[in-house]
């Protein structure tokens, strides 16, 4: 499913939050959204899931799902959202509880996220017996279990030390590459965008407007290779420069309020 922001706007009372955002994710796509704090990541991510009703513009999603999805739209989030009186395997349940599927179902849908995700030996445990980075792994476990038509991830890896954070964005690209979900990821971190998106929006300072959109030529099967190291420093650099200034900027607007 492609998924389409038609001159989407925002505001919060007298604050202007994003500012005419036009943009499709193509069925398949990666796209990343970057920009500086305060800038409208999160609100924007709000509109295209729903959960934030946009004050000018709208967004929808068309085409076919894929075969076996029980959600148009799932969220990954940063602070992973899990029941803490609920064991792995129920967390990942939980995201199916209210789809009319039977019990044998349920649970094959739930031992393949967790297979998917290297959690089958914790499938019993409980959320704070776990690492971050393991129960992040819960998170996108239970975001797979519905094999949603787009998932939007807001930081998902930014509350996990550098090395897990490596560690789960290897893991999280080849399950993507696996499935190749429509899918919108909000980072802050450059490098995670230049590893997993086919492009990458870079917003302005608020109001957030779509300042450049960065396509990354080099399949993400490739990127760490070394005969591509060349060209992901060209794009690591065009994209330092794009959100630099607004990083600028914006904490200097932060600093002078
Ligand atoms: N519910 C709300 N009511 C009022 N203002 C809000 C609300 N949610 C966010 N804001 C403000 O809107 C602006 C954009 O917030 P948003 O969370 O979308 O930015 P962001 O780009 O995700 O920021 P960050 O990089 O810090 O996550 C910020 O100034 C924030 O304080
Ligand atoms: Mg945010």
């Amino acid at each position: 499913m492609r998924l389409v922001c038609e001159s989407v706007g925002h505001k919060y009372g007298a604050l202007d939050v994003l500012d005419g955002i036009g943009l499709t994710v193509a069925d398949g796509e990666c796209l990343a959204v970057v920009g500086p704090s305060g800038c409208g990541k999160s609100t924007l991510l709000g509109i295209m899931g729903g959960l934030v009703e946009p004050t000018a513009g709208r967004v929808f999603v068309e085409g076919a799902a894929p075969a076996g999805s029980l959600n148009p739209i799932t969220y990954v989030f940063q602070d992973f959202a899990l029941l803490p009186w609920r064991s792995v395997a129920s967390n990942v349940a939980l995201a199916l509880e209210h789809h009319p599927l039977d019990a044998q179902v349920l649970a094959a849908r739930v031992d393949d996220a967790l297979a998917r995700t290297g959690l089958r030996e914790f499938r019993d445990a409980f959320p704070k017996q776990l690492s971050g980075g393991m129960r992040q792994r819960v998170g996108i476990a239970r975001a797979l279990a519905v094999a949603p038509a787009v998932l939007l991830m807001d930081e998902p890896l930014s509350a996990l030390d550098a090395q897990t954070r490596e560690l789960l964005m290897e893991d999280f690209l080849a399950l993507w590459l696996a499935a190749r979900t429509t899918s919108v990821y909000v980072t802050h971190n450059l490098h995670e965008a230049l590893r997993l998106a086919d492009r990458i929006c870079v917003l302005s300072r608020r109001p957030g407007r779509i300042k450049q959109i960065v396509g990354v030529g080099v399949p993400q099967a490739d990127r760490a290779l070394p005969a591509a190291a060349r060209a992901m420093a060209e794009l690591a650099e065009q994209l330092w420069h794009a959100v630099r200034a607004e990083a600028v900027d914006a904490e200097r607007e932060v600093a002078d309020g």
